[in-house]
């Protein structure tokens, strides 16, 4: 089995889920409405605890990228794979975002999303590994700053497993053992 490290408990997500939602709640609070934007499927769980926080009216829709394997010719790294149902012309935009990484999934998200002539933009990300960043992206609300390590948990995946756990832990995957035949 690989190592899972705890890194952020339960009851520090819901403390920090807390004070973004204040944040957020209290920017927004002459906007009228926000279109709050889970991208899929990282920040289900992210984007459920937030919205049920949230005093100012908002709209939730989702959308999902994947990344093209590595030796993909596509400069962008990042690819659809499912879009919007809503449109976000002249709405506020809240991207909610499990974790930045490289930045290049939320750099692609943004671009293409102001193409739509939203009224405003910003982002919500839950984690953030700043070491790895190598696209500048606009980091407006951040709950946490992780070290580089590869995390799971709370809707983050290590090949589409442990994203149910209600905590964030640091997995080492060298220590997966291969099934015997
Ligand atoms: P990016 O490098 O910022 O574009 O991040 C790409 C995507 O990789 C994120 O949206 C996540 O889905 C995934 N990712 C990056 N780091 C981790 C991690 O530590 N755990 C789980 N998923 C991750
Ligand atoms: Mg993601």
């Amino acid at each position: 089995m690989p190592t899972l490290t705890p890194l952020i408990s339960e009851s520090d997500i819901a403390r920090r889920v807390d004070e973004l939602a204040s944040a957020v709640s209290r920017d927004y609070a002459e906007a009228g409405e926000i279109v709050l934007i889970g991208v899929l499927r990282g920040a289900f769980m992210f984007l459920a605890d937030l919205v049920r926080r949230l005093s100012v009216p908002c709209r939730v829709d989702f959308i999902a990228l994947a990344s093209y394997e590595r030796g993909s010719d596509q400069s962008s790294g990042v690819r659809l794979v499912l879009d919007l149902r809503c449109d976000v012309a002249r709405r506020h935009v809240l991207v909610v975002e499990d974790i930045v990484d490289s930045g290049r999934t939320l750099h692609y998200l943004l671009k293409m999303l102001r193409a739509r002539g939203p009224a405003s933009i910003k982002t919500c990300v839950l984690t953030h590994k700043p070491a790895r960043l190598d696209i500048e992206v606009p980091l407006d609300y951040v709950g946490f700053e992780i070290p580089d390590r590869w995390v799971v948990g709370y809707g983050l995946d290590y090949d589409d497993r442990y994203r149910t756990l209600p905590y964030i832990a640091a997995i080492d995957p060298n220590d997966e053992v291969t099934p015997s035949p």
